[in-house]
């Protein structure tokens, strides 16, 4: 686990830090000290948020917009270089399944892959691209991916999404190739079933079977993959680049 404070002056952005994973991520962050930059198309979510790290004692800058729209991602990262100054974390959290347009792949509309695939990956890919150059530049930073275990497991009706998380781990591993002599890490964590909306809108005999499957017997707290991201984004794991964390109670091993 990180020492008090190990992300003082430091400045972190999250994607996706309205809801879930993010905001859990964005929150332990601001409790090791780091400024925030964080984004969501959900403005009242990201307004709660703000307000949570600015108790936490961060500096924060909120923007809001679809992360999909590359002018939007651009305009972000401008934002945060602008008000906090260049970035030394990324996490790049948001994704998703199809949810509500989940079907087996025989079945899937060419929108509902697209979509999928533009929201769990080109996300990353784009967010991932506005902070590299200046990392090589300054020679240190931190990049984490949130993928997902389904990517490993292969789940069913998740072909559009374990395609996209899975390109998640290409990324990871070949940015952690390019960035390793620059002294940049690169790394991605996998949840497994965590307590988000996403599961709890999930019909309760999905949830109860999720739980199942999970040798440790409960879904996974965001907190969990909080303390998992913040390891990877500090200098303890100075060492460790292109690696995949699994943080999943056992449901699929790595
Ligand atoms: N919850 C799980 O069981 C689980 C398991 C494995 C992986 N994951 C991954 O963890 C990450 C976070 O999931 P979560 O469960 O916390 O989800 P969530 O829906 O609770 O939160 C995701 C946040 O991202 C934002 N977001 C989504 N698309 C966006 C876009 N295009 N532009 C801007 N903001 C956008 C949403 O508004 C929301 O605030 C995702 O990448 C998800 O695929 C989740």
């Amino acid at each position: 686990m990180a020492s008090e404070a190990e992300f003082k002056g430091k400045v972190a952005v999250v994607t996706g830090a309205g809801n879930g994973i993010g905001r859990a991520c964005a929150l332990a962050y601001a409790r090791e000290g780091a400024d925030l930059g964080i984004l969501d198309r959900e403005a009242d979510a990201l307004a709660e948020t703000a307000d949570m790290l600015r108790s936490a004692g961060a500096r924060v800058t909120s923007v809001v917009g679809d992360m999909t729209d590359l002018d939007r991602v651009v305009s972000a990262f401008a934002n945060v270089r602008e008000t906090l100054g260049p970035v030394d974390i990324l996490l790049n959290n948001i994704g998703q399944t199809a949810r509500e347009n989940y079907s087996e792949f025989w079945l899937a509309k060419p929108e509902t892959l697209r979509f999928v695939v533009d929201v769990s990956l080109m996300t990353t890919l784009m967010c991932s691209r506005q902070v590299v150059e200046a990392m090589r530049e300054r020679r240190t930073g931190k990049i984490v991916s949130i993928s997902s275990d389904s990517a490993m497991n292969g789940d069913i009706g998740c072909v559009d999404y374990a395609a996209a998380k899975s390109g998640v781990l290409g990324f990871t591993r070949a940015l952690a190739r390019e960035l390793g002599p620059f002294g940049v890490n690169v790394n991605a964590v996998c949840p497994g079933p965590t307590k988000t909306r996403a599961m709890q809108r999930i019909p309760k005999d999905s949830y109860e079977r999720a739980r199942n499957a999970i040798p440790m017997g409960e879904l996974c707290d965001p907190e969990d993959i909080a303390n998992a991201v913040v390891f990877l984004s500090s200098d303890k794991a100075r060492f460790i680049t292109g690696q995949t964390l699994m943080v999943n109670g056992g449901r699929v091993f790595y």
